[in-house]
């Protein structure tokens, strides 16, 4: 049985083939798309998010808009890596259907509650505000849904600060919101997706796909190459969010290891960083994992995967 998941995203280049990544495989059954502050302002996110469901052929699932701002901080955007859209690169089409009325943190409620105990995975690729505002909402989604899957932190260091990660550090709170509940969580961090890097070999295996959709992931590694090149000083850029998707469907793809976990709120020079304490065997009660080690040929293989199942898809 496919695994259920709600993609809780802020599009975004690497969100963008997450989106699709998750589309394309037989592994995932995508029951719901929401968006959140982040990559850029909420009303880009999610314009784009529907582009990519266009570009992708993604209909009848429910996509919805967000927090539009971090739960205590002022919003920062990554203009320096995803551009002035947020998705700056390849043309975007209008999109095809329109968002669902609902708030975000009402879908992702709504879709839990309506499912069997244990079989929605909440995979969160952007700020954790969504989340943690609908845990608060409705505090029952922590024991009913499978896991949460999260792109965002690391425990060797960060990339918008020396020491946090763009996701956790932009809504530091709402993180420490969601690493202190009871669900299992698992950390997909920069120690792993620095790893995902989207070498020559990985964007030709993606071009000779030959369709639309893949021109598309090529237009946008062509444009998010240059901006991690210009402003992170990487020779090829690290493609995050899919490496959360692909954990989901293949735990082989990555090694994961039971840690505690935790996020700092006071530090002044460590704000958002993502504690792991890795001193013992954790105790029992611990919820929460950190993976480590990606497999580049496997995960890569999914994308490229994914796009050749996806095809063609009718515009
Ligand atoms: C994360 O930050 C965002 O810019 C990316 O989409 C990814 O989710 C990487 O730090
Ligand atoms: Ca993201």
């Amino acid at each position: 049985m496919a695994n259920k998941i709600i993609l809780d995203c802020d599009p975004g280049h690497d969100d963008a083939i997450a989106l699709i990544l998750a589309h394309g495989n037989p592994e995932i059954e995508l029951v719901a798309v929401t968006t959140v502050h982040g990559n850029q302002t909420i009303e880009k996110v999610t314009r784009n998010a529907l582009a990519v469901a266009r570009i992708a052929g993604i209909t009848g699932v429910p996509f919805a808009a967000g927090a539009h701002r971090p739960l205590v901080r002022t919003a920062e955007v990554a203009e320096s890596i995803h551009g002035e859209s947020g998705l700056d690169g390849p043309a975007l089409p209008p999109p095809s259907f329109d968002a669902d009325p609902r708030h975000a943190v009402d879908l992702i409620i709504d879709t839990i509650l309506a499912s069997p105990p244990g079989t929605i995975t909440l995979v969160p690729t952007g700020a954790l505000t969504n989340i943690a505002l609908a845990v608060r909402k409705e505090p029952r989604i922590a024991s009913l849904v499978k896991e949460v899957v999260l792109m965002g932190g690391g425990y060797h260091g960060g990339n918008w600060s020396a020491a946090a990660e763009f996701n956790i550090v932009i809504d530091p709170e709402a993180a420490h919101i969601v690493f202190n509940e009871s669900w299992k969580l698992t950390m997909v961090g920069l120690d792993v997706t620095h790893q995902a890097l989207a070498t020559p070999d990985v964007v030709a295996a993606i071009a000779a796909v030959g369709t639309a959709p893949a021109r598309f992931v090529v237009e946008l590694l062509d444009f998010f190459g240059r901006t991690y090149r210009d402003a992170q000083g990487f020779e090829h850029p690290p493609v995050h969010d899919p490496c959360a998707v692909a954990l989901v469907i293949d735990p082989s793809v990555m090694t994961v290891v039971k840690v505690p976990l935790n996020v700092e709120l006071t530090g002044t020079l460590t704000l958002g960083m993502t504690v792991a304490d890795f001193r013992s065997t954790p105790a029992d009660g611990c919820t929460t994992h950190a993976a480590t080690n990606l497999d580049h040929a496997k995960f890569w293989a999914l994308i490229v995967d994914a796009l050749t199942r996806i095809g063609e898809p009718p515009q």
